[in-house]
């Protein structure tokens, strides 16, 4: 029966799909369950392993915690360990996909489904700008190793001064191949390709091999000529400049405000809830396995990075690759090796976050939370094709114009919140409905989602005061497009539902009479 919408303002930003509505949707899907608790840790580390460590921990070190990154690291992994487990109870219990928005949605209810949607267009869609900006990088070096040179003009984010090799100083206009990656990979999204278990299984070896060879080979030279590289640690945490988030402690609390980014995306396992061989044990152990695994993979290699190079040298597009260059003339093979790795698992990121964000717009369209437009399907490729371009049209601009930096920090910030919502979630899931079956539960109950909505926020304020100016007007402008949109287009205020996740199926009426397939019939 279709429901009227609850009386007031704050009894309507509050309405929730209802958890069993949520768990019905869930067994009614067609996807199939073939992932197991390996496929899911894999799935994890395809879409942690990226721009975090191959580039924005050159940045966190040279400018903010110099060799001390590695404290940075495990700050970060703890931050996200208390997410984690937030997210794998969470998963346990509404094994749905549409990750953190259709938790929000049933649980805190439409106004903070709405947020997170927001929040998340910062975690997916801006994310894939940095990985872009990475990608470039990356790129432009390993073109310049063959003799092809992108004019540098075209290498850079709007109005930024570039220091070149021969010292000379040029104003960037525009990040040409950024832009372009985006844009390109949009295209294969609307064709309908997204990467297969098969392909991401293969471009995590990719990813992890070559950081597990610059782990091995750097070792082996850092021990070999330990009185060479020892002084690079000299000082450890350098001496504060004064400057907010300049070194000290400080600095190591900026710099794990940078490497977060690192490990956003370890939550995209809780989407797969639907195509887990049994979400309650698979799930947690998806996430938690693949947040340790990256987590070791990071300090590993922040510490031969540091020690290998000066950390006051990192601040370059492409850290690891550099520091291969400082093994000496013999290792070039190396280093465009490390390049070529570095593209193909920075290219596979982008395209699972763009995917993911296509997903996130779709479901929310599908909930009359966006225009219909948005969850559009294209009759021959079947992929939301409007939504997916202009995705792709937001993202590469965002990584044409904008510096990395300032795009790293505003994702951080706005996954930080997410997170901190997720656990928040938990706390107020298990106070208002204790009786749901929940296959895992979150250890030390409720230390450990108070201590991750604490260590959230701490994270958020020590980003750069503009970047925190900068969210605090994109939230009111979520806010306000709410009020002005989102509130008087919900299906769930109309009384209608959703039933199926399958990317086909119209929005059925609350009361539509069951087929003969025992799906619910579309009447026209
Ligand atoms: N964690 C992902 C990366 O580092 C987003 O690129």
């Amino acid at each position: 029966m279709a429901t009227a919408p609850p009386k007031g303002l704050l009894g309507r930003m509050s309405m929730r799909k209802s958890v069993e509505q949520v768990q019905r949707e869930t067994q009614t899907s067609e996807l199939k369950r073939s992932l197991g608790p390996w496929n899911l840790v894999l799935l994890g580390i395809g879409c942690i392993i990226g721009a975090g460590i191959f580039v924005r921990t050159g940045n966190a070190a040279a400018l903010h915690a110099g060799p001390a990154v590695l404290i940075s690291f495990v700050i970060a992994g703890i931050v996200c360990a208390f997410a984690g487990l937030c997210y794998a109870e969470l998963s346990s219990t509404l094994p749905v996909s549409g990750s953190a928005y259709t938790y929000s949605y049933t649980t805190l209810g439409e106004f903070a489904a709405w947020i997170m949607g927001s929040l998340l267009l910062l975690e997916y869609g801006l994310a894939a700008s940095v990985v872009a900006v990475g990608w470039s990088g990356y790129m432009v070096s390993l073109l310049g190793d063959i003799g092809i040179i992108v004019p540098a003009t075209l290498t850079g984010p709007a109005g930024h001064l570039k220091e070149l090799a021969d010292g000379t100083t040029i104003t960037t206009v525009f990040n040409l191949p950024a832009f372009l990656v985006c844009l390109a990979l949009s295209l294969l999204l609307v064709l309908g390709v997204s990467e297969s278990a098969k392909v991401n299984n293969l471009i995590v070896g990719i990813k992890v091999s070559v950081l597990v060879a610059f782990i091995v080979v750097g070792g082996i030279m850092i021990l070999s000529n330990w009185s060479q590289f020892a002084p690079n640690w000299d000082p450890f945490i350098p001496e504060p400049t004064g400057e907010k988030g300049e070194f000290g402690w400080g600095g190591i609390l900026r710099a794990a405000s940078i490497v977060f980014f690192a490990y956003i995306g370890f939550e995209a396992v809780s989407t797969a809830g639907q195509e887990a061989k049994d979400p309650a044990k698979d799930m947690p152990f998806g996430i938690i396995g693949s947040l340790v695994a990256c987590t070791i993979i990071y300090i590993l290699v922040s510490i031969v990075l540091t020690l290998i190079v000066p950390y006051t040298d990192l601040n370059v597009p492409d850290p690891v690759a550099v520091a291969v260059d400082a093994f000496g003339p013999e290792w070039a093979w190396f280093a465009a090796t490390i390049k070529v790795g570095a593209i193909i698992g920075l290219t596979s990121v982008i395209l699972v976050l763009m995917y993911g964000q296509t997903r996130i717009f779709y479901t929310m369209a599908r909930d009359g939370l966006l225009p219909r437009v948005f969850s559009r399907v294209h009759p021959k490729f079947r992929t939301p094709w409007v939504n997916t371009l202009l995705v792709g049209m937001i993202v590469a601009v965002a990584a044409g114009f904008f510096d990395i930096n300032t795009l790293g920090d505003m994702t951080s910030v706005g996954t930080l919140a997410a997170f901190g919502i997720v656990c928040l979630t938990v706390i107020w899931l298990r106070t208002t409905h204790p009786e749901i079956p929940r296959g895992y539960r979150v250890p030390l109950y409720p230390v450990v989602p108070a201590l991750g909505i604490l260590s959230c926020f701490a994270l958020i304020f020590t980003v750069e005061t503009r970047v925190l100016i900068f969210f605090g007007w994109f939230v009111v402008g979520a806010v306000v497009l709410y009020f002005v949109y989102g509130m008087h287009n919900s299906e769930l205020a109309k009384g209608h539902r959703v039933t199926d996740a399958d990317d086909q199926l119209p929005i059925y009426p609350e009361d539509a009479p069951l087929g003969p397939d025992g799906k619910p019939v579309v009447r026209p």
